[in-house]
């Protein structure tokens, strides 16, 4: 047990603390010259993130739990504060105080949404509560689901308007991932009665379905990015960093489906205990 804990939560960690950091990276590109003090805020989140991935790096899976545990809780401090930056910048825009400023307020509140589910996931791992595997199924949808929304809908707005054909192949991603937002919502509202194995199981299928061909999308996109094939304001980096969180993504949907038809469904005091790696 303490050997998948460790596990666990190297692999939250090295994955999520260098989508912190780059976080930062875009945060900083979007702000004013004259925003001083906001690139410099955004500069040391980025060298608070880089110093915990690299140590989350040099640790094993053999390293003391207690070691770890205190780790997390460093690393859960540090998300806290750059969650109430991200809070912070995003009153900023909605008040109009940033005119000019190129971070979009829907941006601004995915990556504080990203950075309140890396906290949890701390949380959750150092206190050892981790949601019932159905829960667990239908929340960490939920919440994927609006990621993977948010970031067609990124794409479609940071591409250039000339771009058409790949501008609506955006759109259309952007429409059919609020569509299964709301059957996922839908499916949350019948709980518990909709935790069947044979609904959660095709709803897992269905979710795989769309999110492998949005990742096929971002693959292209980056590399049509990296070889600037195409016209847009996407950074490189942020076009990697969302077909990162897609795979995420999928890892996380085998994980459950391969929790789900490995056994019967566990009584509720069960944990999900399977490795992410
Ligand atoms: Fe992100
Ligand atoms: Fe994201």
């Amino acid at each position: 047990m303490s050997n998948a804990f460790v596990a666990r939560s190297l692999d939250e960690t090295r994955f999520w603390s260098r989508i912190m950091k780059e976080h930062s990276l875009f945060l900083r590109l979007g702000f004013r010259c004259e925003d001083t003090r906001l690139i410099n805020e955004a500069n040391q989140f980025y060298a608070i993130f880089e110093s915990i991935e690299n140590k989350a790096n040099s640790f094993s899976i053999g390293t003391d739990p207690q070691t770890i545990t205190r780790f997390n809780e460093e690393v859960h401090n540090a998300v806290s504060h750059i969650w109430v930056f991200k809070r912070k910048v995003l009153d900023l825009i909605l008040r109009c105080q940033l005119p000019g400023a190129n971070n979009f307020p829907l941006l601004v509140d995915h990556v504080s949404r990203e950075a309140n589910y890396f906290r949890n996931r701390l949380a959750e791992l150092n206190t050892g509560r981790l949601e019932p595997l159905p829960d667990a199924i239908i929340d960490e949808n939920i919440f994927f689901l609006r990621i993977m929304a948010d970031h067609a809908k990124f794409i479609s707005h940071l591409l250039d308007p000339s771009e058409r054909k790949l501008v609506d192949q955006a759109n259309h991603f952007s429409n059919e991932f609020d569509q299964l937002i709301f059957q996922a919502r839908d499916l949350d509202s019948m709980r518990p009665q909709s935790q069947t194995a044979p609904l959660l199981d095709q709803f897992l299928d269905q979710n795989r379905v769309s999110v492998k061909s949005l990742r096929d999308f971002k693959k292209t996109a980056r590399e049509l990015i990296e070889a600037c094939r195409v016209k847009s304001i996407i950074h490189p980096l942020l076009a990697d960093h969302v077909f990162r969180e897609a795979e995420r993504f999928l890892h996380i949907i085998d994980m459950f489906e391969n929790s789900l038809s490995g056994k019967p469904l566990p009584p509720p005091q069960s944990m999900v205990i399977s490795d992410h790696s």
